[in-house]
């Protein structure tokens, strides 16, 4: 049903493995002429695992409800940048609070399928909080590396109580995922970063998620960290494509911070790989990341479908993460991003109007409350008194 292979050199790899020998990523291949299509893409009961028929695993899976995540219309800012349709599918709204939870709904699953009795990963936060949490609903052991002092604060408490063994290196996200994926080569500990081709395979659900609320847009923006997630979308749509269940491909549009951006460096330099920024910063910590693994898949992702790759400052992220809040909309910075760069984008005069564009925010408010407070302002402090309550209204 299918088959794990490299992007590289075609060769069909083991279940278990994260790179080929030739060094290529790997990707699952479903074999889509031999699916039933067992889902009607009628709007409803919207899940990850609706789409079980495409997802490469063999048992009943680990789930905590994942997917089903909410798509709001921005009609203030359709208007004021002159877009048709402006969408944002809040994956923020995920169990652990971020769209990561829908690749451990299949990456846990499957280390269960592979008996393995610990699982492990670097992560700027996210990714841990995920893994710790599907870790714990399945019964294994989770190690997590996080640099140490740049993970934004909801999601070290979740790592921890969720029971994961949380290690903070004196480095960045890069020499986390470099460790972490010796430390697993030689303990047999199941790596869940995104290198691990079975993430992405339930990362593409956002994909078929939106195909099945408002049928195909004309372009997605995310952000982009370690480049998973907007491989993982394309791979989605890509699959809808040869089943015929759409009809073209959105153009696909990855936002990086200017300081953490070596896709966009390359897609400005029209090359088909990065060269690794080595101290990346940013204030979205999330995307805080210098050499992502699947940057190779995501410029395939931007070239093939045209779509486009653009920076944005902080300051611009903190303000697209006010004007979602303004919105009734309560995101991370780095899920910000994704509506930072179309605004930036569509100033710059790259967006067609007639365009009908799905902003993908990839991680709740919560996460990040100590950003939140520190460019919100704290409460104001007053005696319990009317008076003094009122003088402030
Ligand atoms: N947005 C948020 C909120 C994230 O946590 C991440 C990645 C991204 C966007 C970028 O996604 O890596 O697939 O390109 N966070 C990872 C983590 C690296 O460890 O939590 P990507």
């Amino acid at each position: 049903m299918y088959s794990v292979k490299c992007i590289e050199c075609g060769k069909e790899n083991s279940e278990e493995s994260y790179n080929c020998e030739c060094g290529g990523l790997l990707e699952v291949r479903i074999n889509l002429d031999q699916v039933e299509i067992d889902f009607k893409l009628n709007g409803k009961d919207l899940s990850v695992w609706k789409y079980r028929s495409l997802l490469p695993v063999k048992i009943e899976p680990i789930s905590l409800k994942e997917g089903g995540t909410p798509l709001y219309r921005l009609e203030r800012l359709e208007k004021e940048l002159g877009i048709r349709r402006i969408y944002v599918k809040h994956e923020g709204l995920n169990p652990s609070g971020s769209f990561k939870d829908r690749g451990m709904t299949v990456g846990v699953t499957k280390a269960i399928e592979f008996n393995r009795k610990a699982v492990a990963c670097a992560s700027t936060g996210n990714t841990s909080a995920s893994m710790a949490m599907y870790a714990a609903r399945a019964g294994l052991k989770a190690y997590v590396l996080l640099p140490a002092g740049k993970v934004a604060l909801g999601k070290v408490a979740q790592a921890l109580m969720h029971g994961a063994e949380v290690i903070g290196i004196k480095g960045n996200f890069d020499d986390a995922l470099r460790i972490i994926r010796e430390v697993c080569d030689r303990l047999r500990i199941y790596l869940l970063n995104s290198v691990n081709p079975f993430r992405l395979e339930g990362q593409k659900t956002i994909a078929y998620e939106i195909v099945d609320e408002i049928g195909v847009p004309d372009r997605v923006v995310l952000p982009v960290g370690n480049a998973g997630n907007i491989s993982a979308i394309y791979k989605g749509f890509k699959e809808f494509l040869e089943l015929q269940l759409i009809e073209w491909l959105p153009k696909m549009t990855g936002i990086q911070a200017e300081r953490s951006a070596p896709v966009y460096k390359a897609f400005i330099e029209k090359k088909d790989n990065i060269e690794p920024v080595s101290n990346p910063e940013t204030i979205a910590t999330a995307i805080r990341i210098g050499n992502p693994v699947n940057a190779k898949k995501a410029l395939k992702a931007i070239y093939e479908s045209k779509g486009l790759a653009e920076i944005v400052s902080d300051d611009e992220i903190i303000s697209a993460q006010k004007l979602l809040a303004k919105n009734g909309i309560g995101v991370e910075p780095a899920s910000a991003a994704s509506v930072a760069g179309l605004i930036k984008l569509a100033k710059a005069g790259m967006i067609e109007s007639d365009e009908k564009v799905v902003c993908i925010t990839t991680g709740n408010l919560l996460k990040d409350p100590e950003t939140a407070i520190k460019v919100s302002g704290e409460p104001k402090i007053v005696e319990a008194s009317v008076e003094k309550v009122m003088s402030l209204m």
